[in-house]
């Protein structure tokens, strides 16, 4: 885990020399409900702390998760976007901390199988967002459906979120089986309510052997979250754990996570690629 003053002179050095790409991470899971909009919406404010500069997509199709995490209502959504109607400032909600919101709405659904013809427009709505953002979280649906998998393969970096409650991690696992990493880069893993790290370590295995032996691949354990009823009673009160209990065992996992992710995101294994990259890749997928 780095330190913050060492986080920050690397992100001073990095703008100063036009280094600066944006990383885009999908944090997604196998089955709903395990805790990935509470995860993102914490972990982005977390990142916030250590002076990155973070946006998040709300890619759940079904549910409008992280604008009702932060207690906000956004009057656009991506739809808007890419009907043209609206520019990307204006559908970009400001939560807390200046953390930066895209509702996604329909518009999922679309930018996950955008049409050429279209990518004009987009991407220079949504190469803007390098300016605005260091990083680019997206809280994607749950399950194995065409719109997440296309997320996961254009993002930089993958973080499932699994509980070591059995179906989360069989659904864990066939989620991982469908996405095929290129050049080995491995997935990052987050056991969420565990009671001690015994616990989160041996969910872990449990998933790495699987994945090592019948799909060769490799996974990273990225940290653990503790149960902590802290958590519900935020979501009741509609307002994020990192504002509502910044002192809980929950919120203190995730700021340990962001730091974690913070030296992701200054020694990446390769060069993180961009919103363009990003977009390409979604193009590629069809
Ligand atoms: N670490 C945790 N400890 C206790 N409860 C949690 C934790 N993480 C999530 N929860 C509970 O799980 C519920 C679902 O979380 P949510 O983030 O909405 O899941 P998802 O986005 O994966 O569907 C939350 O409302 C909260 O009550
Ligand atoms: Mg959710």
């Amino acid at each position: 885990m780095l330190d913050q003053a060492t986080v920050l002179r690397e992100l001073a050095f990095r703008k100063e020399k036009g280094l600066h790409k944006m990383r885009v991470i999908a944090v997604t899971s196998g089955k709903g409900g395990v805790g990935k909009t509470n995860f993102t919406v914490n972990l982005a404010l977390a990142l916030i702390e250590y002076g990155h500069r973070v946006l998040i997509l709300d890619g759940d199709l079904g549910l409008a998760n992280v604008d009702v995490a932060c207690g906000i209502t956004p009057r656009y959504t991506m739809e808007h976007l890419l009907s043209g109607e609206k520019t990307i400032e204006e559908i970009i909600v400001q939560g807390p901390r200046g953390l930066g919101i895209l509702p996604g709405g329909s518009g999922v659904l679309e930018l996950a199988n955008l049409e050429r013809a279209r990518l004009v427009h987009v991407l220079s709505n949504l190469g803007r967002l390098e300016k605005l953002a260091d990083m680019l979280l997206i809280d994607t649906g749950a399950g194995l459906n065409h719109t997440v998998l296309n997320f996961l393969k254009a993002s930089d970096d993958i973080i499932v979120l699994t509980t070591p409650e059995p179906t989360a991690l069989t659904d864990a696992y066939a989620l991982l089986k469908a996405v095929k990493r290129e050049g080995g880069t491995p997935i990052n893993v987050v056991v969420n309510r565990v009671r001690q790290e015994a616990e989160a370590r041996g969910t872990f295995e449990r998933l790495e052997t699987a994945v090592q032996k019948f799909l060769h691949g490799s996974l990273n354990l990225l940290g653990w979250v503790y149960d902590d009823p802290l958590v519900s009673r935020a979501v009741m009160q509609q307002e994020p754990l990192a504002l509502a209990y910044p002192e809980s065992s929950a919120y203190h996992c995730i700021q340990w996570i962001a730091g974690t992710v913070s030296g992701l995101y200054l020694q990446p294994p390769r060069q993180a690629r961009g919103i363009r990259g990003f977009l390409g890749q979604m193009l590629r997928a069809f």
